[in-house]
């Protein structure tokens, strides 16, 4: 379906999603939509880069809300590989199949841009673009979002803004902590780090001026 119109293609999506998501998900997503909005607007994105941010958002959960075993079954009807690193971290499989899903299902919407925004949205990458970090941003700030670590990322990003810090300096500095979080989380929970976490997390850390905030 490719209506060229970005309303269109917007509402469009919004509808699927809609029928496809239980309730509790399409809440999350849409606000994980009007984040990606804001954020937009804060980096000043173009009017097509927000567009790819947004199709994003909205896609970026559409498997979420099957199990291990239904990502597996998925990932076989989509006719792609699982790779260990993510069979080992299950949180991460909704990813690698809502990457897959989205390309097949809309592919006259979904460009290579926004496959990376998706599959990247849980573990983030080394060198990641700034539509990559938006979304992963976006999906752990999203308001309805009450965890603690959820909570104490949304105000070091709003909290640095607010003190003047460049966006792309705050983007950088939270997205640092947040994986920070989820690593301890991880550790915690006796979980198995998926190795592209802490890619991202050195990436960043090696990268980052911490001079020059
Ligand atoms: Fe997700
Ligand atoms: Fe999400």
């Amino acid at each position: 379906m490719k209506t060229g119109d970005i309303m269109n293609d917007l509402e469009f999506l919004k509808e699927e999603i809609k029928n496809k998501l239980d309730n509790y998900r399409y809440l999350h997503v849409i606000s994980v939509y009007e984040e990606c909005a804001k954020l937009a607007d804060i980096f000043k994105l173009s009017k097509n880069q927000k567009h790819d941010l947004l199709i994003s958002a909205l896609l970026h959960d559409i498997t979420k809300g099957y199990d291990k075993h239904g990502q597996i079954a998925l990932a076989k009807e989509l006719g792609i590989t699982l790779k260990k690193d993510n069979l080992l971290s299950p949180k991460t499989l909704h990813a690698v199949t809502g990457e897959a899903y989205a390309k097949k299902y809309y592919p006259d919407l979904v460009k290579s841009n926004i496959c990376r925004y998706i599959r990247y949205h849980t573990t983030g990458r080394a060198n990641m673009s700034l539509g990559e970090k938006l979304l992963y941003l976006a999906d752990y700030i999203e308001p309805t979002r009450k965890f603690d670590d959820c909570i104490q990322v949304r105000e070091r990003f709003y909290g640095a803004l607010s003190k003047g810090k460049s966006s792309f300096w705050s983007l950088d500095d939270a997205i640092l902590f947040s994986l920070d979080l989820t690593l301890k989380q991880l550790i915690e929970e006796n979980a198995v780090i998926h190795p592209d976490t802490v890619k991202s997390r050195n990436y960043l850390l090696r990268t980052i001026d911490y001079s020059s905030k």
